[in-house]
């Protein structure tokens, strides 16, 4: 049921979640200070977080599947990440000095990640995106970018031209449209967007050679939660890096999200060497970060030692003290033993929702890899962003079952890409297969009509 603020719903005010929202519409437009969280009609506020946890202001208690859209790796409240950061407050949160910090976590992140030999840290995923393109730019001296349709990367405006196209407004296959994200996007960024479709590596090809001259870089993210958390195609990836080599052209992967994928990341995971890589979300232990590092030989555009740097890169918060020791500490406790376990949970729990499919006859399909899953009401595996773009049946049963989740006292995010943390236990993964389970045999036909 929607709200607007001009009629106050009487039942808003019968729980604490409710109450606030009243107060929120009141100094926020829609209620809210960011799109992407959930309302369904309205957000629930949080208490607090406990391990893999979540409690809301009402007292219910959610198994909490999103961990702030696949930051937190260790669960709410990870005692090393606490105990290193309050330890750390008394001694100032942020300088306009260089600290330790900085180093220790840059050394842990070069040491893992095979394409990163330097890095500069900035406070999120959209700048260190905005970064890496301006690097490329710098680097190459050329404009334009090559990105893929559909996918997420922030709300830097090239970064984020092409991302919200419909079956109305994408345009051909072959050449797909570069759909502005907001009324009044300058139509300069649409002329400097090359939007390329994933998994067609004859199309990748064929757009990148043609835009070559005027291309600093293509902009892969290599498993793109709205594509749908699927694979990409080896075929895909050697057409896009081989001809991005041909002309010059860098490639960004951005691991903002996927980085969690590995102890070495996602492209490494891949089997590619990307000239630059956009990180965030993990490497911050549960606070605000972004980073971008790639070759030396790349990475000196940042360099000002010798005057003005190519491009020069700030900002107030940049490596604080406090983001810098908790994506240490939490990066720390991620070792290759860590990654493996939870890869296993995340197998075990791909495994028993896909079987609870095929048990059911449904029309759901399940993709996502090492921590991260995503059910779709669908048939097939999607294969680009047209594919995984959901029907307003699709969208409407999704949705059916993030309210059925949430009633069961599990946090699903509506519709969209769904991880594990640490601080899951195998009783978890039990509960959410069971779920999940329950939720197709209450549906059974309701999901058959669905597709
Ligand atoms: C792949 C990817 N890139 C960039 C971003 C932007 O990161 P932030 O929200 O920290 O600005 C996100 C955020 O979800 C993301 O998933």
């Amino acid at each position: 049921m929607p709200h607007s603020s001009s009629a106050p719903s009487v039942a808003l005010s019968n729980h604490e979640s409710g109450r606030l929202f009243l107060r929120s519409r009141e100094v926020f437009p829609d209620g809210t200070t960011r799109a992407t969280v959930e309302r369904d009609p309205i957000p629930r506020y949080i208490l607090k977080g406990d391990g893999a946890y979540l409690i809301d202001v009402d007292g219910q208690r959610f198994l909490d599947l999103s961990n702030n859209f696949t930051t937190l790796i260790h669960g709410h409240g990870f005692a090393p990440v606490v105990d290193a950061v309050a330890r750390l407050l008394h001694d100032g949160t942020c300088f306009s000095n260089p600290t330790v910090h900085e180093i220790d976590l840059a050394e842990l992140l070069v040491d893992r990640i095979p394409a990163i030999e330097q890095i500069r840290f900035v406070n999120t995923g959209t700048e260190a995106v905005m970064f890496a393109i301006k690097a490329a730019r710098a680097f190459t001296g050329r404009s334009c970018i090559a990105k893929i349709e559909g996918a997420y990367h922030g709300s830097y405006d090239w970064a984020e031209v092409g991302q919200v196209g419909t079956p109305a407004t994408w345009g051909s296959p072959d050449a797909p449209i570069a759909v502005p994200s907001y009324a009044g996007m300058p139509i300069s960024v649409a002329e400097e967007a090359v939007i390329l479709r994933f998994n067609d590596a004859e199309g990748a090809r064929r757009q990148i050679a043609a835009a070559a001259d005027r291309l600093a870089c293509v902009l892969l993210d290599l498993m793109p939660s709205r594509i749908g958390l699927i694979s990409p195609d080896p075929d895909f990836i050697a057409a896009v890096v081989e001809t991005a080599r041909q002309h010059g052209i860098l490639v960004i992967c951005d691991e903002v999200l996927n980085l969690r994928q590995s102890y070495h990341g996602a492209s490494a995971r891949f089997g590619i060497q990307p000239d630059l890589i956009a990180a965030g979300k993990i490497i911050g232990g549960g606070f605000p970060i972004g980073a971008i590092g790639g070759s030396r030989h790349v990475m000196s555009v940042f360099d000002g030692s010798a005057g003005r740097a190519k491009l020069a890169q700030g900002g107030t918060f940049s490596a604080n003290p406090v983001s810098m020791v908790a994506g240490r500490v939490s990066m720390e406790a991620m070792t290759e033993v860590a990654f493996a376990r939870l890869e296993q949970m995340g197998d075990r729990l791909r495994g028993a929702l896909a079987a609870a499919v095929d048990r059911h006859k449904a029309h759901f399909i399940i993709s996502g890899a090492a921590s991260l899953f995503r059910i779709h009401a669908k048939q097939a595996v999607p294969r680009d962003y047209r594919e995984a773009y959901p029907t307003p049946d699709q969208a409407a049963t999704m949705k059916a079952m993030s309210v059925f989740f949430r009633d069961q006292g599990i946090f699903l995010p509506n519709g969209g890409t769904a991880c594990l943390s640490t601080a899951v236990s195998e009783r978890d993964i039990d509960k959410i297969a069971d779920v999940f389970d329950r939720y197709l045999s209450t549906s059974d036909s309701s999901s058959q009509r669905n597709c």
